[in-house]
């Protein structure tokens, strides 16, 4: 393992204000908001997307790597130009998402654990030599009565450290992402709670698995009440509990945390990011980043629709949103003025 190398692609994902895209949408979830707005599902319109996506004039200087899917690193834009070729002629690094999805974990009802071991040295051996630097898992944890689970906590964390493990030892920075979801009707207080524990219980695991913080980046939910719950929160409450609950779990020697959306709107994903940076300016150890896939490209796929005719004004879109994130990073984002 190249601990130094390590150290240096996990730095540069969160340094110069830039954040994470995540354009890594597996098929069937690609395909799910495709029909949403009336967009073809099919292979084409799944790579003219990433083509717009990857093909967005001055997206590097906000955006320092993309999490592509592993159909994505093969393709080519209409000219036959390579996807991972344009990205990294960018200055953007290409990383990949390496989990094969959550499944029911058994034993647990409504609880679910990632899979993607078997075999996956070899892929990541395979990613490595195709110029890929980093690589992304999700876990996923969903809180309501009696969950999250020790089982469903302890099975996730100890898959994600595996997962880890095996990106340095490939020399890939691992993007470590315990999502707590944000469906249903729970307070603030609970999901910080929840959110708190499974970092722990995460951390705990990278540390019996030998994992070097100071060579991946932590990639967590913002604490945030459910979907439907009933109370209202501040976006500077929403602020305080998830850096206060990151303050309390997330050793100091991790260089960057980089936040997904999770169903957010965009607004709120970035004006959220905003208030952490403003209010806690100067008092947290690591970068706090975005790694955001829904809140930088919603707006951009609503515009492009599957219509050649709207790709520039849906790449502004995209371009808009990344600007907007990286503002946030600088507590500089203001919603009301173009960027
Ligand atoms: P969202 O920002 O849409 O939650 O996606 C981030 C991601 O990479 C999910 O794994």
């Amino acid at each position: 393992m190249n601990q130094q190398m390590l150290r240096e692609t996990a730095k540069q994902l969160v340094a110069n204000n830039k954040g994470l895209l995540a354009m890594d949408e597996s098929n069937p979830t690609c395909y799910k908001r495709f029909a949403d707005l009336g967009i073809p599902q099919t292979l084409e319109a799944r790579r003219a997307y990433r083509e717009l996506i990857v093909t967005t004039p001055g997206l590097a200087d906000c955006i320092s790597g993309a999490i592509l899917y592993d159909e994505t690193i093969h393709q080519k834009t209409i000219d036959g130009t390579p996807f991972l070729k344009i990205i990294m002629d960018a200055g953007i690094i290409p990383g990949i998402k390496v989990d094969t999805g959550a499944k029911p974990l058994a034993g647990s009802p409504g609880e679910k654990v990632t899979e993607g071991l078997d075999g996956l040295r070899d892929r990541l051996a395979e990613y490595s030599k195709l110029g890929l630097r980093f690589a992304k898992w999700r876990a996923v944890i969903a809180v309501g009565a009696g969950m999250p689970g020790k089982a469903c906590l302890e099975a996730n964390a100890h898959a994600l450290a595996r997962y880890a493990a095996l990106c340095q030892e490939a020399g890939l920075v691992p993007i470590v992402e315990p999502e707590v979801l944000m469906q249903g009707d729970h307070t603030l207080e609970r999901c910080r709670d929840v959110s708190e524990e499974t970092l722990r219980t995460v951390f705990e695991q990278l540390y019996t698995q030998g994992v070097v913080l100071e060579g991946m980046i932590l990639k967590p939910s913002m604490v945030l009440p459910g979907s439907v719950c009933q109370q209202q929160y501040s976006i500077n409450e929403v602020a305080d509990a998830t850096v206060l609950c990151l303050l309390r779990a997330v050793p100091a020697a991790v260089p960057g945390i980089a936040f997904l959306s999770g169903g957010q709107s965009a607004e709120f994903a970035s004006a959220r990011l905003n208030a952490m940076n403003i209010r806690f300016k100067g008092r947290m150890p690591w970068q706090l980043a975005f790694s955001f896939a829904r809140a930088i490209q919603q707006p951009a796929m609503e515009i492009w629709r599957g219509e050649g005719a709207n790709i520039v004004r849906a790449q502004e879109a995209l371009l808009y949103r990344a600007r907007c994130n990286s503002a946030a990073r600088r507590g500089e984002y203001n919603s009301d003025h173009v960027i």
